[in-house]
C-alpha cells in the first residue's frame, strides 16, 4: 500500500498513519472495522478531503461523518452566502468521491455506526470516541478528522494508546457526593474535568440507572473541561462490573471528591443575569435523541415560543419526528428541528454574532463564543421557559 501498488491515495493515507504510529511508538498497524470522520466543511477539512479524493483514494471502510450544515434548511431561510453554499457542496462532493456515508451526525453510535464490544474502530469527534470506549466497550483512540479518514481509506490504524488493553484501566477514582437528579447534572459533572485532571477516571456514587442521554452529556462535557478518551462507571462500562475491575486490581493514583457545591459553582458560572434578554435557544449539541425532542415537545404543552428554538439532530431522528407529526407541531411553535448541522459553523450561525442565547450544552457555549455569540447554559426545561416567557 505504501509503495503505491493500491493507488496514490491509499499510499498517502498509509504514509500519514505510519508517521503517526512511529511518533507514538506503535509497533504495528491493526485492521479497523468502522470509522467516523469529524468532517467540518471548513478550510483545512476541504483541503485534505479534496487532496485525498484527487489522489483517487476510496475508503476501504466507509466512514460516517460529522455534521456540516444543512443546505436544504439554511438555503430556504436565506442564511447561506454563495461562498458557504459552495464550500458545503465541495465538502459533499469530496466525501462522496471518497466513499463516505454522508450521515452528517455527531452521535453515530446511536443510529448509523454502532460498534460492538471489543471492536477496533477509528472514531474522531470527542463525544463519539468517549462514548464508544466507555459505554459500548469498543476501542478507539481520540482520532482527528484526518487520521480517522486515513484509517477509513486504508482500513488500518496504528496500535497504541487506548487500543492496548493495559492502557484502558482507570487510574483516578472520582467520588461523586451530589444528587444526580436530571440529564443536566451529568453535563455539570462533565465540567469537572479540570478538577479530575489527566488520566482515566472511574466515577463512583452515581445512581444505578443512568440514561443514554446522561452518559452522552457526561462524556461530551468532560471533553470541554478536559481531555478524556475513556471513563469507567462500574456496572455501566463493559468489563467494569466493580471498582476493582475498573482499576485493573491496582491502587488508584488519586481520588477526587466532587460535591454538590462543585456542581453548583459550575452552574453559577453560566447563569443569566437578572433581566438579561435572550435572543434564541440552541439545543442539540451533541445531536438530540428522539426522547429529548419528545421532552421538549411536552415541555411546550400549548405554548408558543417568542424566540426561535433551534434543535440540532440527526437526519433519521428528524425523519421519525416528521413521520410522527412532531416536526410540524414544533415548527408551528417556533421550534426548528435542523438535521446535518453543528453549532460550530460560522457560515450559518454567524448571523447570531453579538446575540445572546441559552443552551443546555456547555460545549455549545464554548464553540459559539469563538464567533462572538454568547451562550448561557442551563437545563433544557429552563431554556424552554425562557423561550416562552421572552
Ligand atoms: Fe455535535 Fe457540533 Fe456539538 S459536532 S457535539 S453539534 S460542536
Amino acid at each position: 500500500m505504501l509503495d503505491g501498488k493500491q493507488g496514490k491515495g491509499k499510499a498517502l493515507a498509509a504514509q500519514v498513519l505510519i508517521s503517526v504510529g512511529e511518533s507514538l511508538d506503535a509497533e504495528r498497524l491493526v485492521p479497523i472495522t468502522r470509522a467516523h470522520v469529524s468532517l467540518s466543511a471548513q478550510g483545512a477539512d476541504i483541503w485534505f478531503a479534496e487532496k485525498m479524493a484527487a489522489a483517487g483514494a476510496v475508503c476501504a471502510v466507509p466512514p460516517t461523518v460529522n455534521p456540516g450544515y444543512s443546505l436544504d434548511f439554511f438555503s430556504k431561510c436565506s442564511m447561506l452566502s454563495a461562498e458557504a453554499e459552495k464550500n458545503m457542496r465541495r465538502t459533499e462532493d469530496a466525501y462522496r468521491r471518497l466513499g463516505a456515508k454522508l450521515t452528517y451526525c455527531c452521535t453515530p453510535y446511536l443510529n448509523d455506526n454502532i460498534p460492538a464490544h471489543g471492536e477496533i474502530v477509528s472514531f474522531s469527534e470527542t463525544n463519539a470516541t468517549i462514548y464508544v470506549n466507555s459505554v459500548i466497550g469498543a476501542k478507539t483512540n481520540r482520532e482527528s478528522a484526518a487520521t480517522a479518514l486515513c484509517a477509513a481509506i486504508t482500513g488500518f490504524t496504528p496500535e497504541y494508546g487506548l487500543l492496548l488493553e493495559e492502557n484502558r484501566f482507570a487510574d483516578t477514582v472520582v467520588e461523586v457526593d451530589a444528587e444526580m437528579t436530571d440529564d443536566f447534572s451529568y453535563s455539570l459533572l462533565g465540567l469537572m474535568g479540570q478538577k479530575i485532571g489527566t488520566g482515566i477516571p472511574v466515577f463512583c456514587g452515581l445512581p444505578v440507572k443512568i440514561t443514554t442521554e446522561q452518559l452522552i452529556n457526561l462524556g461530551t462535557q468532560l471533553n470541554v473541561s478536559g481531555s478524556f478518551g475513556l471513563f469507567h462507571i462500574p456496572g455501566v462500562t463493559p468489563d467494569s462490573v466493580t471498582l476493582r475491575d475498573a482499576l485493573g486490581n491496582k491502587k488508584p493514583k488519586k481520588t477526587v471528591l466532587i460535591t454538590a457545591e462543585d456542581l453548583d459553582t459550575a452552574r453559577r458560572q453560566h447563569v443569566l443575569s437578572d433581566g438579561e434578554a435572550v435572543d434564541f435557544v440552541m439545543l442539540g449539541c451533541p445531536h438530540y435523541t428522539y426522547k429529548q425532542i419528545l421532552e421538549i415537545s411536552s415541555l411546550l404543552d400549548d405554548s408558543t415560543c417568542s424566540i426561535p428554538v433551534y434543535i440540532l439532530t440527526s437526519r433519521c431522528t428528524k425523519a421519525v419526528a416528521k413521520q410522527n407529526g412532531i416536526l410540524d407541531r414544533l415548527s408551528q411553535k417556533n421550534v426548528w428541528l435542523i438535521a446535518d448541522t453543528c453549532v460550530d459553523e460560522v457560515p450559518v450561525w454567524g448571523i447570531l454574532s453579538g446575540k445572546t442565547g441559552v443552551s443546555d450544552s456547555p460545549k455549545c457555549s464554548y464553540y459559539m463564543a469563538a464567533f462572538h455569540v454568547t451562550i448561557k447554559v442551563m437545563d433544557a426545561g429552563s431554556c424552554i421557559r425562557h423561550a416562552i416567557r421572552q
